[in-house]
């Protein structure tokens, strides 16, 4: 749908983020492909960006040459269409920058950081210098862009001082509002953050901040109190005054596109799809079906998962050659040696059970690193018995809510990490889990392969529900609602 949705500002909203959601590139000199990147931030907000026309800034991974741009380097989006298009800025960076401010302090020092995976931080003093000058760089392209009606939205870790940096060179301001997509850690974890002091006044600089759940919000608001002693925190109304101006601290649980997916995954395409792919692989239709998709990233607690699998098979021999476990692996940063370790980690744990448990009919783990398009994943998603998410740590996790929203006839069962920022709005009706209680984690799934259709009716059914309700359209009118509050000045601000 091209309408715009009630309360959404328009053209005046400038959306800023690292990742792009179209890459262009012509890496075999064939001509020019197109294609969207892995990760359920892009997908969301580029289904609100063709509603609203506005523009989306973001670093121009890619060839330069190949994105068909204008003098100010601006494409118009998606590409193809011609209904609910946008406009998309790219930032070309130099590969000192991606290595220092992509690859080093937003991937090897506030990703661990955020997920409190302290033994993955790697600092070095270059990665700080080229945070800053890629902040900058962002902000200068906001300064370029932005009127006094502009509505600014900054997304996630990689753009922590942008806000700042912004006000600094707009006098008269601007409003800024910064979501950040993963966990904000407790002080005890923080302080391990070199420059977190910065980074936490750079976020003062929005008149918004947004988390997944309250949690972080606390977290957060706890880090400032500790680190900022000119900030103050009124706890009451979740806000922050530092420097005459405020900061508003909320929580906002993203959705998916919940009626999107549940239109592709009902599509007779996806239907075809699971045929060739079941045929492919061996499962027919009385082998039950397990799915995992993730990015292969060491939070995603992958290596946790296809332990207690190879535990269930282990001593319950009823599920060898019955069930069947698909993963879906997206690579991801490999430059980076955790994530290159990891993902051999991934596979020589697959390949190890496969061996150990795998028959001449029957593959335990289904293993692929394709590409898959998203009518394959919901197929995927819509005929798996139970789906395993199960991450150790995870600011929100869409896939699970992926999953939900593309089930048929309310049959399936969701295996959920209490780790996960969805736990918090799905634990009545997820079989929970903890990642590192292999035990357990073995016995829930097998209670997830056995649960009875009258008892996975009425939780598949309240998750469809929830899903449906706190779509992604939700999760954008609760916040630009907020915003619409926040600019309405209230009688005790003009008392003032
Ligand atoms: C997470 C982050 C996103 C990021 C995505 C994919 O979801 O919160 O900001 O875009 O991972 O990672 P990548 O490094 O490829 O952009």
């Amino acid at each position: 749908s091209t309408r715009p949705t009630p309360g959404v500002p328009g053209e005046e909203l400038l959306v800023l983020s690292n990742r792009q959601p179209y890459r262009h590139s012509d890496d075999d000199g064939d001509g020019i492909t197109v294609d969207a990147p892995a990760g359920g931030l892009t997908a969301g907000l580029d289904a609100v960006m063709r509603q609203v026309n506005g523009t989306w800034i973001a670093w121009g991974d890619g060839d330069a040459d190949a994105a068909v741009v204008d003098d100010d380097g601006r494409v118009t989006v998606p590409p193809g269409e011609s209904d609910g298009q946008y406009t998309l800025e790219r930032l070309w960076l130099t590969d000192e920058q991606v290595d220092n401010y992509y690859y080093g302090f937003s991937n090897r020092v506030l990703w661990p950081i955020c997920h409190s995976a302290l033994t993955n931080v790697d600092g070095n003093a270059r990665f700080w210098d080229h945070y800053q000058g890629v902040n900058e760089r962002f902000a200068d392209a906001v300064v370029d862009s932005a009127d006094p009606r502009s509505v600014v939205w900054f997304h996630d870790y990689h753009l922590g001082l942008a806000a700042e940096m912004v006000q600094d060179r707009i006098p008269e301001g601007v409003f800024c509002i910064h979501t950040w997509h993963i966990p904000w850690p407790s002080w005890d974890v923080f302080r391990a953050c070199p420059h977190g002091r910065e980074v936490l006044r750079g976020m003062l600089g929005n008149d918004l901040v947004g988390f997944h759940v309250p949690r972080y919000c606390d977290n957060f608001l706890r880090c400032v109190s500790a680190a900022l002693p000119g900030a103050h925190v009124d706890w009451e109304n979740r806000r922050v005054v530092h420097e005459q101006s405020v900061t508003t601290v909320r929580a906002f649980p993203m959705g998916v596109p919940a009626d999107d997916i549940n239109r592709q995954a009902k599509h007779p395409g996806a239907e075809t799809f699971w045929r060739d792919f079941s045929d492919t692989h061996g499962i027919d239709d009385d082998t039950k079906v397990g799915v995992g998709v993730d990015r292969l990233d060491y939070t995603k607690g992958i290596p946790q998962r296809i332990e207690a699998l190879e535990r269930l098979w282990e001593s319950s021999s009823q599920w060898r050659e019955s069930f069947t476990y698909v993963q879906v692996g997206t690579e991801s940063r490999s430059q980076i040696d955790a994530y290159s370790q990891y993902q051999q980690r991934v596979e020589d744990a697959v390949e190890s059970v496969n061996e150990r448990f795998g028959t001449d009919d029957w593959q335990p783990i289904v293993y692929t690193t394709d590409y898959l398009a998203d009518e394959a994943l919901y197929a995927l998603y819509r005929f798996a018995d139970v789906a395993i998410v199960s991450p150790i740590r995870d600011g929100m996790n869409l896939v699970c809510q992926e999953y939900v929203a593309a089930q048929q006839d309310d049959d399936g069962v969701l295996v959920l990490s209490d780790q996960a920022g969805a736990h918090d709005e799905l634990h009545e009706w997820v079989m929970s889990i903890n990642p590192h209680d292999t035990t357990a984690f073995k016995e829930t799934v097998d209670e997830a392969l056995a649960m009875p259709r009258e008892e996975r009716r009425p939780r598949m059914d309240a998750l469809r529900r929830h899903v449906a309700t706190n779509d992604i359209s939700t999760w954008i009118r609760t916040i630009f609602a907020t915003v619409d509050a926040l600019r309405e000045p209230t009688p005790k601000d003009q008392h003032h």
